[in-house]
């Protein structure tokens, strides 16, 4: 490594999240409308050959670490198990993640195990077959619940579960959700919504917090809080019972985290977002197809970091929505 992706306030970026594609599977109704968004086209995407070319610069020469790969929906992306092959071939061998709905997963679990990834969380807002439908707009779950033990029984472990929970939706059904997280060795975490999504309906008001998720666990579990180090993780983390069993909340509204983050993006069109509420991003695909070196490519990184903000700005009365939603950014 010669360098880093350190930014003016001294945070180090460590976690490289790579979008791979923004179509989805899925249509949840806080993230997207029924008749999707805009996607990007074909040749704007960047290939299966340049995502590695970019996460190699980002390992070998900025100090990546950790690699997540997300979407919209990762599983979608045809080259998703050459694009961990390669990656996982990478010395140093980055730790590789995956953050996915679960869909298909059943069958690709294996297959990812033996390509190198690590581990994955898995989106489950509802246990409920019908609300699933009625939150996803596809009639999917049995798809997931598949998915998730495949991944279990694979080795893609710790599996991590990620639920948000919706007023007058699904906000009765944390103590279950945890239940049935314990009964199968999940991690489940609760993650406050953001303004993030395409349709910019996000309010603060109708939003979940994490004060009312714990308050609604505390009628059925003894929850106390982890000792263990958190570092730069999103999740807040409580023993649950005791332990070892553990729960989470990413409460990245009431109580952010921004503070510790060491996230870099990269979107699926090959432009670095150096926070997920970033309002500018740098254009490595337009780089790299000019014929940038990796020195060059790795040079462009660090000045887009050296931008990266304090925080997210949501409480800020001029706070605004980046352009791209949550489904284009990963998440
Ligand atoms: P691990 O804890 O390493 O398993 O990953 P993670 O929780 O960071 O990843 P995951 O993709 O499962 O994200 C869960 C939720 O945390 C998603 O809603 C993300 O948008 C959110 N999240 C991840 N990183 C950040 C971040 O830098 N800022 C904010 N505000 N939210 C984040
Ligand atoms: N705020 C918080 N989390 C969101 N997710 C999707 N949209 C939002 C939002 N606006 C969740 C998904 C998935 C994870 C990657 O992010 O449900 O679990
Ligand atoms: Fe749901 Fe994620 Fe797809 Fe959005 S991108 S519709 S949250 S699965």
């Amino acid at each position: 490594t010669d360098g880093v992706l350190v930014d003016r306030y001294g945070r180090v970026a460590r976690d490289l999240r790579v979008s791979l594609t923004d179509k989805c599977n899925l249509r949840c109704t806080y993230c997207m409308p029924a008749e999707g968004l805009p996607w990007l086209a074909g040749p704007q995407l960047l290939t299966d050959d340049e995502i590695v070319r970019l996460i190699r610069v980002a390992v070998q020469r900025l100090g990546i670490t950790e690699v997540r790969f997300t979407g919209g929906e990762p599983l979608i992306r045809p080259g998703l198990v050459d694009i961990v092959t390669a990656v996982a071939a990478l010395e140093p061998r980055p730790r590789i993640s995956l953050t996915t709905n679960g869909i298909g997963l059943a069958r690709l679990a294996p297959v990812l195990h033996a390509a190198g990834l690590d581990r994955v969380n898995v989106s489950l807002d509802t246990l409920d077959r019908a609300r699933f439908t009625e939150l996803t707009r596809r009639d999917r779950l049995a798809d997931v619940l598949a998915g998730l033990s495949e991944a279990a029984a694979a080795g893609l472990t710790p599996v991590k579960l990620n639920s948000v929970l919706m007023r007058g939706v699904n906000d009765d059904e944390a103590p279950a959700l945890l239940r049935f997280a314990l009964a199968h060795g999940y991690e489940l975490r609760f993650i406050e919504q953001m303004p993030l999504d395409a349709q910019h309906r996000w309010d603060r008001t109708t939003m979940v917090t994490a004060d009312e998720i714990l308050a609604s666990l505390a009628g059925e579990f003894t929850l106390t809080p982890d000792q263990a180090e958190r570092g730069a993780a999103p999740a807040e983390t409580w023993l649950v019972d005791g332990g070892p069993a553990r729960v989470g909340v990413i409460a990245s509204v009431t109580r952010p985290f921004c503070g510790d983050c060491d996230r870099t993006r990269l979107t699926a069109d090959g432009q670095v977002r150096a926070c997920l509420f970033a309002t500018e991003e740098s254009d490595l695909r337009g780089a790299l197809r000019a014929g940038a070196d990796d020195a060059e490519l790795a040079r462009r990184w660090q000045a887009a970091m050296w931008g990266k903000r304090a925080g997210h700005g949501i409480d800020d009365p001029s706070f605004l929505q980046p352009a791209r939603p949550m489904s284009a950014i990963g998440g």
